[in-house]
């Protein structure tokens, strides 16, 4: 895969393995903790399969996520006003984007995803719905600074990163992303965020761990591309999903649990993992009002609004870029 631009997104060696998805397993599967970088759940099935996570009854981010960007069109309205050119941060198969471009009026809708094929689907079916905005698709990493089409330089940005997948990150990489996010933007820029709230554990940890099944198949998803894409025998059938919510972190973690003590071996290194040991595959991180302020006051934005749903279980907030001033 190569971006506008010919750089090469997606490095293979000659055996068509991503090189960078071998490196971060076999790092990965080597240390005390075992743990796997997240992007790597999102192959082909595992993006149908988070597709599917949306519409299960414990999930309720997305729907609670889609109420407010319903209810609330006349406030954005006010608050964002007209004329922005809006960019998405990871668009994917994004259906909230409407719900957004419908009220504020945008100048025009720049989509950011480091899937090109997901990217151009998306901008065909945002210009059908959308006849009169400019798109301008552009493939890219959005965790690096990413140049905007010259369209849109003179107008100003609204960054939109609507599904709280910024508590996917670990606080630093978080404000590197926002800091990135910025410098991406410039100065009077804004950003639209969705952030999840701190609930009750048992809910959280059955909005990760739902009744039917998938996002345990989601997560063992994982093991089966590593099986699959890696030369590997990670017996998927001895590992169980387990989500847990830790209250130091305010976060639900994801992990996959070894029901027995199991030997494996990928890209021809040996590993074991004793009954009880995981492999560490995601965080969600959970927020009140003041640690998203916070998180997001390091990142270099002010925040000026927020709206919940309804049932107070998710966030979306406005912030402005910040001005660089001195303070004690
Ligand atoms: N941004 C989503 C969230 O944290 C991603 C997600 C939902 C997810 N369910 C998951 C990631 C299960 C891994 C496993 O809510």
């Amino acid at each position: 895969m190569s971006n506008s631009k010919g750089l090469k997104l997606v490095d293979r060696d000659d055996d068509g393995v991503d090189r960078a998805f071998r490196e971060d397993v076999l790092k990965g599967l080597s240390q005390q903790q075992k743990a796997v970088p997240a992007r790597w759940l999102y192959d082909d099935a595992g993006s149908q399969l988070f597709e599917d996570i949306t519409q299960i009854p414990e999930y309720y981010p997305t729907r609670a996520e889609t109420e407010i960007l319903t209810d609330r069109g006349a406030e954005f309205a006010e608050a964002i006003g007209s004329g922005r050119a809006v960019v998405e941060f990871g668009s994917g198969s994004s259906v909230k984007t409407p719900l957004l471009l419908q009220c504020i009026d945008p100048a025009a809708y720049v989509p950011l995803d480091i899937s090109g094929d997901f990217l151009r689907a998306s901008a065909a079916e945002l210009s059908a719905k959308f006849p009169g905005l400019p798109v301008f698709p552009v493939e890219a990493d959005f965790m690096r600074r990413v140049e905007l089409p010259g369209d849109v330089e003179d107008m100003p940005k609204l960054g939109f990163f609507p599904g709280s997948t910024i508590g996917n990150m670990v606080p630093s990489t978080a404000v590197d992303l926002l800091r990135t996010m910025r410098q991406t933007l410039g100065a009077g820029s804004q950003l639209l965020i969705g952030m999840d709230l701190i609930k009750d554990p048992d809910i959280l940890e059955a909005a990760y761990d739902d009744a039917a099944g998938v996002t345990a198949e989601f997560n063992l998803n994982l093991v089966r591309r590593i099986n699959r894409e890696l030369e590997g025998n990670i017996p998927v059938e001895q590992l169980r999903h387990v989500a847990r919510w830790d209250d130091d972190y305010a976060r639900v973690e994801m992990h996959l649990e070894a029901q027995d003590s199991v030997t494996f071996a990928v890209a021809g290194r040996d590993y074991e993992m004793k009954a009880g040991e995981t492999i560490h595959t995601e965080n969600s991180h959970k927020f009140d009002r003041r640690s998203s302020n916070t998180l997001l006051l390091a990142g270099g934005w002010t925040p000026v609004m927020r709206w919940t749903d309804s049932k107070g279980r998710f966030s979306l907030i406005l912030a402005e870029a910040s001005i660089a001033r001195s303070a004690p």
